[in-house]
């Protein structure tokens, strides 16, 4: 459920036109709805009513502040996986008693940073990462909330770049190993078992990975009870996907029954990292049409965005549907919605049957809301662009479009080529 809509023919956000935003900041822009997000993460949250949890947005899916203080007024959390994410989630108002922090390379100064912030856990993915976290809380005299991040050799049958729980990925402690860890993390003195961790992948569609990884979880758990190592904190990771074409993905409230019936008698906090599902189809990418191009085999519509601002079609070989801001009778013709980036690789839409879009309109790439503006980039040296936030009938400017002195900030000519 989202709130773009087509009102006589015109794309609205929840009640604003989209050309009006255009008109105000200039294109491309992203565009999030705030009752959609709001709408996102009280079903989300609503499904697991029946069971103590924690949803912990994951912060990679969408940085902004203004979302991240949304979902911390909605009772939320963060899941981050740098010290930039911790900053930016402290910065958005975050409860640190609500933050767990993943990531297979965290390094001694994210460490502490985290460590004086107070986080609620940290999610070891290593045992040389057992040794240095030790090592640091010792150093600042405190103890480091743990849980060890499972890898439970789950196959989630989602594209290959973005499946994470399979052995042969780099994330997480390999189940058989965990045991040993454990007793190991039991043993170190500046550390404090809580939890167990895993997250099998992104944008999967089916209720059997999650179930089967949680299977594997709880009976690591008992063997763990049985050497007197409780699990207060069970963190199930995100992955819940979301339709962008014809997937038929769960609604979250299937999920959430799914997992808690198999959580039966397991006493612990259940922490939930979602991502895509919260913010993907809370969000589209607006982009107007520069030109086109027939030529004898292929025919190109060209546009002012490109896969600096949004990497996943280039990336991934997503799909992301693609609507005019301004409905006409029109033909239908197959094409590429390109970008100006200096890239073959630089598309938005490859190769498929798309409304015969003009030069001068504006385009609407939907479900951009995750991994969108998080992902984009500077290249070509293209400022990033605005991100806008619309409540019912008002839009907010959450983010502003990068200017030209922004580009070049931080950099410096060294002596020797300072001068003409
Ligand atoms: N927790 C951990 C430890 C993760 O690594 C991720 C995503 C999430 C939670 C959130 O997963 P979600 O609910 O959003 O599926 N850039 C890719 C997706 C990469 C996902 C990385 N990890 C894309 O654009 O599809």
């Amino acid at each position: 459920m989202h709130h773009f809509h087509y009102r006589d023919g015109e794309l609205y956000c929840e009640n604003v036109p989209v050309d009006r935003i255009a008109r105000k900041v200039g294109t491309p822009f992203y565009c999030y709805s705030h009752a959609t997000l709001e709408h996102h993460y009280r079903v989300f949250d609503a499904a697991f009513a029946g069971f103590s949890h924690i949803v912990c947005f994951a912060v990679k899916a969408n940085a902004n502040l203004a979302i991240l203080r949304l979902f911390a007024r909605l009772g939320g959390g963060a899941d981050i996986v740098s010290g930039g994410e911790l900053y930016r989630a402290l910065q958005a108002g975050v409860d640190p008693r609500k933050i767990v922090y993943s990531g297979v390379g965290k390094n001694s100064e994210e460490i502490r940073f985290a460590l004086k912030s107070g986080i609620l856990l940290f999610n070891l993915e290593s045992s040389q990462e057992l040794g240095e976290i030790n090592r640091i809380a010792g150093r600042l005299g405190v103890k480091a909330p743990v849980a060890l991040r499972i890898n439970p050799d789950i196959d989630p049958q989602t594209h290959p770049y973005i499946s994470t729980g399979l052995k042969k990925n780099k994330f997480g402690i390999d189940i058989e190993q965990a045991v040993q860890d454990y007793r190991h993390a039991q043993e170190l003195p500046h550390l404090e078992v809580k939890g167990a961790a895993c997250h099998i992948g992104s944008q999967i569609t089916e209720l059997d990975p999650f179930i089967d990884a949680l299977k594997r979880l709880k009976s690591l758990i008992k063997r763990l009870e049985k050497e007197g190592i409780r699990i207060q904190y069970l963190d199930l990771g995100g992955g819940l996907g979301i339709r962008y074409d014809q997937e038929e993905p769960p609604h979250p409230s299937e999920y959430g029954e799914a997992l808690i019936k198999e959580l039966k008698g397991l006493k612990c906090t259940l922490i939930l990292e979602p991502g895509r599902v919260l913010v993907g189809n809370a969000g589209i990418l607006v982009t107007r049409v520069l030109y086109t191009k027939e030529g004898e085999a292929k025919h190109f519509i060209i546009a002012d965005a490109g896969m600096n601002d949004l990497a996943r079609p280039s990336l991934y070989g997503s799909y992301h549907a693609l609507r005019p801001v301004k409905e006409r009778p029109r033909p239908e013709v197959k094409a590429s919605l390109v970008g100006p980036i200096c890239e073959s690789g630089d598309f938005l839409a490859k190769d498929r049957k798309m409304p015969a879009f003009q030069p001068g309109e504006l385009v609407a790439v939907m479900s951009a809301g995750a991994y969108g503006f998080s992902m984009s980039s500077n290249y070509n040296a293209r400022p990033r662009v605005a991100e806008i936030m619309v409540k019912d009938g008002d839009f907010y400017v959450i983010r502003k479009r990068e200017t030209y002195r922004q580009l070049t900030w931080g950099e410096r000519l060294p002596d020797f080529l300072k001068g003409a």
